[in-house]
């Protein structure tokens, strides 16, 4: 399904505790998340993930609901993926100047426990939902419609290539985020770069076309 043309080149996050799991399967991965998302790398700052966000429900909602405005300090509020919320997370609260990878695993964790959730775009059940923040969801995905149509549509249509978003992070020979992935993908056209705005308008916009439809859908993702 997925053809892979350019080998991910993995690279070691030098952190004590944290092995990085070899490129096999999406088991390891999730089990790598768990671990990140449990324990801080840092020996002298034990808080992790896990010590603050410890409602289940609430963060097994959160992988149906992103793309999704992240209220950061300006000028640093933006709609983000999961992934990129993750890495932004892992920067700042673990401190760790290369986030991709341990936000990649967190991320395959997260997804592993939203499995069956229905896609609700910016909106985690249970949890309020700002107007503003929607209002800047909904300009996300007009960015990310605009975008589509210049890059993507001369070979895709919305509505096929919409559910492949549902497929990642994914495993197929080797470890793979969706933004990653688009990162790289036609890479004749100018480059995305995993943590942009302009991927997550696009991932935003595939997203908002996949509402009520349930999350992990990689039958890597069954039990
Ligand atoms: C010291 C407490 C604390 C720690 C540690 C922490 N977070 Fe958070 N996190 C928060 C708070 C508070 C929010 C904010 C709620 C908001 O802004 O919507 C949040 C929001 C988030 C969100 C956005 C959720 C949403 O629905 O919009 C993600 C994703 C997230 N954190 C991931 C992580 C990850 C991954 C880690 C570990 C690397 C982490 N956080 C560590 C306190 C923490
Ligand atoms: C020049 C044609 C072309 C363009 C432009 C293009 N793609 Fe693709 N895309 C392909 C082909 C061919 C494949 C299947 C082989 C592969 O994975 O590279 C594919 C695969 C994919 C997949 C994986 C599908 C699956 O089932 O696993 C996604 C997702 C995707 N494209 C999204 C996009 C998005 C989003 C854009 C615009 C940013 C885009 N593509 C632009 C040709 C294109």
């Amino acid at each position: 399904m997925i053809v892979r043309s350019v080998a991910l080149v993995l690279i070691a996050v030098g952190s004590v505790g944290h092995a990085l799991a070899a490129a096999g399967g999406l088991g390891e991965l999730v089990a790598e998340g768990e671990e990140w998302w449990k324990s801080s790398p840092d020996p002298r700052d034990p808080v992790a993930c896990a010590t603050c966000h410890h409602d289940r429900n609430e963060t097994s909602g959160w992988a149906a609901s992103f793309p999704k405005y992240r209220p950061l300090p300006p000028p640093e509020g933006r709609v983000m993926t999961l992934l990129q919320a993750n890495a932004e997370a892992v920067r700042r609260h673990y401190g760790l100047a290369d986030p991709e990878r341990p936000a990649l695993a967190i991320t395959a964790y997260l997804v592993s426990r939203g499995v069956g959730v229905p896609v609700s775009p910016g909106i985690v059940a249970g949890q309020p939902a700002f107007e503003g923040r929607l209002r800047a969801l909904d300009e996300s995905v007009g960015r990310g419609e605009r975008l589509f149509a210049r890059r993507c549509r001369s070979c895709h249509a919305p509505g096929t290539v919409a559910g492949a978003a549902l497929l990642f992070p994914s495993t197929d020979g080797q470890v793979d985020s969706l933004e990653a992935f688009l990162g790289r993908h036609r890479p004749e056209r100018l480059p995305l770069g995993w943590d942009g705005q302009p991927t997550a308008d696009i991932i935003a916009f595939l997203m908002s076309r996949l509402a009520g439809q349930p999350v992990g859908g990689s039958p890597e993702y069954s039990p």
